[in-house]
């Protein structure tokens, strides 16, 4: 499933928006496009919105490369992968070498960092394992396989059979729109459970390991990740299943200390008592606090599996390792 497309210089994306009743295409004509296309999740997902903005800066960089930067990577904070991928297009730029070749490597080497991780999470896994699943960290919001739902579809191909299990993901819904979406398109077994039913299908033994992906993993093993995550990572030790979390190695930001320095978005309260319902669910003059992001501890995981290896406790000793 092809969610970004370069074709003779036409920027395409899968619109997640429309996702899963419409399979809408649409064409990024300028910079302001690209920034609502990330600030509205028609394009999202760590990586993507990494290769993505990597397109976006090469093609509309206008006469000011710096300036737009800047721009692109204010439409979502937390995820390094956005301004990982404008840096390396600022970096190509400064040393005059083809932008678009630039883009088209973070896209191709994304490609191959998400075949990595998912080799390395489904060697943690055994064939018939019960698997719960947040937000979604498939194929839509990386460039193929996924992160967290990496081992699942290559395991997939590879002849394992997994129950998965996932979270719809208040408030947005990426677990019931497109981890399902997904999971459904490639013939993996999946079950939708609203994020309240999580601690029951642990406690009736369904579920063996739990897989995530992450959007800012900082030097002491403390990751953001979609809201409710964390929750999701206190129930697992609670009843003694394995939580990984699976990302590339650039995900890692060694500038940023602990979770506490992380930047996590807040957005609209319109999603909490709006979207996706017939009338509003709450007064208009009722408060909402809507962060997009929460930090696991890193005393809650397991293991952090990347693309270059998959690292345990102690974090902040075993990721600098990664490195050499
Ligand atoms: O707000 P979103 O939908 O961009 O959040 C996405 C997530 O939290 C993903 O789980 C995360 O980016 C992991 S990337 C594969």
């Amino acid at each position: 499933m092809d969610n970004i497309i370069l074709d003779n210089n036409k920027l395409l994306i899968l619109d997640q928006t429309k996702l899963p009743n419409e399979e809408v295409y649409i064409e990024m004509k300028c910079i302001e496009d690209c920034y609502n296309a990330i600030k509205l999740l028609e394009v999202r997902g760590a990586p993507a919105i990494g290769i993505f903005a990597g397109y976006s800066l090469a093609l509309f960089h206008g006469n000011d490369i710096y300036k737009t930067k800047e721009y692109l990577d204010s439409s979502r904070p937390t995820a390094v992968n956005l301004t990982w991928a404008t840096s390396r297009i600022v970096k190509a730029f400064e040393e005059g070498k083809d932008l678009i070749e630039e883009a088209k490597a973070i896209h191709k080497e994304d490609i191959e960092m998400c075949r990595n991780i998912s080799e390395y999470g489904l060697s943690l896994l055994k064939d018939g394992d019960g698997i719960l699943t947040h937000c979604n960290a498939g194929e839509l919001a990386t460039s193929k396989y996924g992160t967290g739902l990496g081992p699942l579809i290559l395991g997939k191909e590879k002849g394992y059979t997994f129950q998965v299990f996932t979270d719809e993901t208040r408030p947005l819904l990426q677990g019931a729109r497109l981890t399902s979406y997904e999971l459904e398109k490639c013939g993996t077994d999946v079950t939708l459970i609203c994020d309240n039913m999580a601690s029951l299908v642990m406690k009736k033994g369904l579920i063996n390991a739990v897989l995530v992906g992450c959007d800012r993993v900082a030097a002491n093993g403390d990751v953001a990740n979609k809201i409710g995550t964390s929750g999701v990572a206190i129930l697992a030790k609670h009843y003694n299943i394995p939580f990984y979390v699976l990302g590339p190695y650039s995900t890692i930001d060694f500038n940023t200390k602990t979770g506490d320095d992380i930047v996590i978005e807040e957005r609209e309260s319109d999603e909490i008592k709006n979207m996706f319902y017939e009338k509003p669910m709450a007064l208009p003059e009722t408060k909402c606090f809507n962060p997009a992001f929460d930090v696991t501890d890193h005393e809650l995981i397991t293991a952090i599996i990347t693309d270059k290896g998959i690292v345990r406790p102690p974090f902040d000793v075993n990721l600098k390792e990664l490195l050499k």
